[in-house]
């Protein structure tokens, strides 16, 4: 079985179990949720990871785990406080990464029953068909969309410096609260550019597979390589991602 196939029956796995509805929520901290469906999804991803590739290690955002540059990078529930208000926006994300390059992803869209896969050098596929980013090359016709991290109550100011700009630059601005998801939907063409942030690996990992593969680009917001420990992901169709730079760098300055 190719890794491919391997993150699709692991990630399918785990959105079998989002078909319920939560019946216990934890706090990780004010804003940060964790249900028992977040840990009961990483266990179903992590028991079919271990039966086909038990020679790679996981990273999980619950159970966490591997350092190594070659691991499977796991968000098993994207969208936690969506998935407990019942806000359809929540996937499950499982990316693999060789030498510290992401280059296997599958993000699930589990309320709309979506499933985007991509290899590297292979291309990007929702439901099996092929995807690309927009052609979309104007910000002024862009639709745009962002996330806010855990700290928004303390850096809410900072957060909005960027949203501020992008509402006065482009067709519209959403942020739907599932940072897989978004990247997916850029990979889809569904939106024209994503950015976000100081996340962690697992939510964007497989993410970024999905855009490159689809001929978008993902970088720092700086148009610098993505710090895969803490990344700030800046992801957009080719023709977008310098406007986007210079839109980041203005809202900041
Ligand atoms: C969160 C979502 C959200 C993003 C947050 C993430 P979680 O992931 O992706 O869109 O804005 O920064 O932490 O906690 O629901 O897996
Ligand atoms: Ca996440
Ligand atoms: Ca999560």
């Amino acid at each position: 079985m190719n890794e491919l196939a391997v993150a699709l029956e692991a990630a399918r796995a785990a959105a079998r179990l989002l078909e319920e509805r939560p019946k216990r929520v934890d706090h990780k901290g004010v804003v940060d949720l964790v249900t028992e469906i977040d840990r009961a999804c990483e266990a179903a991803v992590r028991e079919v990871l271990a039966r086909h590739t038990p020679d790679i290690e996981v990273l999980g955002e619950e159970e966490g785990g591997s350092t190594r540059a070659t691991r499977w990078v796991v968000d098993p529930l994207d969208g936690t406080t969506n998935f407990v208000h019942g806000f359809p926006a929540y996937a499950v994300s499982v990316g693999l990464e060789v030498d510290g390059e992401p280059v296997v992803g599958v993000v699930i869209d589990a309320a709309r029953g979506v499933e985007y896969a991509a290899a590297k050098g292979r291309g990007a596929t929702a439901d099996g068909e092929p995807i690309r980013v927009s052609e979309v090359r104007s910000l002024e016709q862009a639709l745009l969309a962002t996330g806010f991290p855990y700290d928004r109550r303390e850096r809410a100011a900072h957060y909005l410096k960027s949203v501020k700009r992008a509402l006065e630059t482009s067709q519209g601005v959403r942020r739907a609260g599932a940072a897989a998801l978004d990247l997916a939907l850029v990979a889809a063409g569904r939106l024209d550019a994503y950015w976000e942030f100081t996340l962690s690996p697992w939510d964007v990992s497989a993410g970024i597979v999905l855009v490159r593969e689809a001929g978008g680009v993902v970088t720092a917001h700086d148009g610098s390589p993505i710090d895969r420990h803490r990344p700030c992901p800046l992801a957009a169709n080719p023709y977008l991602h310098d406007a986007m730079i210079r839109m980041l760098a203005e809202a900041h300055a």
